[in-house]
């Protein structure tokens, strides 16, 4: 309660950073959205319609608050570094301030401080290809978009984090499992994910009190899911192989984070945190 989260890669209703911005709120923290820049214009539209109304819904019975939504790409760290091509594109001109250097000055210009940062984003521009048909440029693509997204969040917004505070990112067991299917580089970038997890645990921690542990996450059919292709099939073979035989709901995903960033878990950092309804333990699923 009385915290402050800014939760980076939020874009409709249906990934695990919605959830988690859910369960903050239910815990009383006020909410800061980050919207990659060029899915900006149709969640804000989403938003201001009330086409997520009914998922805004608090179990108080009230509706999230958004206190304000910023665009974001987090592949760029500062204006410098986007090429001119970007900046042309229709898509980004409309928005401003969105590399991550700014999008951390802006909010300590709004608000000050911040006391969570959740990274909810990844991206692998191969990730239907297999590791070994995987191009440079889309392995790359692949560890920018979804790791050196975190270390470069972190990198800006540590010094607005007030001590004490918590961050949260978003992994999945192909980093240290085989899953055929998840290509690109992707595996490769959750690994270096979860492996960043524990040495920025150790970094933040000792220069500002910031605690940072990560969810391997059972799947989801999100938006980013559904664009790897056979998310379906993994949900199914979740549910008939996990020991629990039940859906996983993104509030259960949520509701970790939520626990995770709170006092509740405040010896708790550097580790990667299953919410897979214990998939991960199996070893032959009969
Ligand atoms: P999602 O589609 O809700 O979230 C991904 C978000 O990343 C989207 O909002 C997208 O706009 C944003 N994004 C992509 N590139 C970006 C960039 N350069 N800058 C800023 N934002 C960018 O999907 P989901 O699945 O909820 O993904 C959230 C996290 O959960 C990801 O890290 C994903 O790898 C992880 N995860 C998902 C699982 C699943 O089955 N859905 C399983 C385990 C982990």
């Amino acid at each position: 309660t009385g915290k402050r989260a800014f939760i980076a890669g939020i874009a409709d209703d249906n990934g695990y950073g919605w959830a988690i911005a859910k369960s903050l709120a239910a815990a009383g923290a006020e909410i800061l959205v980050g919207t990659w820049v060029p899915a900006l214009n149709i969640f804000e539209t989403s938003l201001r319609r009330g086409k997520f109304d009914e998922s805004r819904k608090l179990p108080d019975g009230s509706l999230m608050e958004i206190a304000k939504v910023y665009p974001l790409d987090a592949v760029y760290d500062t204006p410098e570094d986007v090429p001119e091509e970007v900046k042309a594109n229709k898509r980004y001109a409309g928005a401003s301030n969105w590399t991550v250097k700014e999008v951390a000055e802006t909010v300590k210009n709004d608000f000050g401080s911040i006391d969570i940062l959740v990274h909810s984003l990844a991206n692998g521009p191969e990730v239907t290809k297999p590791l070994l048909e995987t191009s440079r440029k889309g392995y790359l693509a692949a560890i920018s978009a979804s790791s050196y997204s975190f270390i470069s969040l972190l990198q800006h917004f540590l010094p607005i984090m007030n001590p004490g505070g918590a961050t949260i990112s978003l992994t999945y067991i192909a980093s240290e499992r085989i899953i055929p299917g998840y290509g690109g580089g992707m595996s490769s970038a959750k690994a270096a994910l979860e492996s960043d997890t524990r040495v920025l645990a150790y970094e933040a921690g000792r220069k500002g009190k910031i605690r940072v542990n990560t969810i391997s996450a059972g799947p989801l059919g999100s938006r980013a899911a559904k664009a790897i292709g056979f998310i379906d099939r993994m949900i199914d073979y979740s549910f008939v192989n996990a020991p629990l035989q039940k859906e996983l709901l993104a509030d259960e995903v949520g509701n970790t984070a939520a626990f995770l960033v709170s006092p509740l878990a405040s010896a708790i950092t550097g580790s990667t945190i299953y919410v897979d309804n214990g998939l991960n333990t199996m070893g032959l699923a009969l």
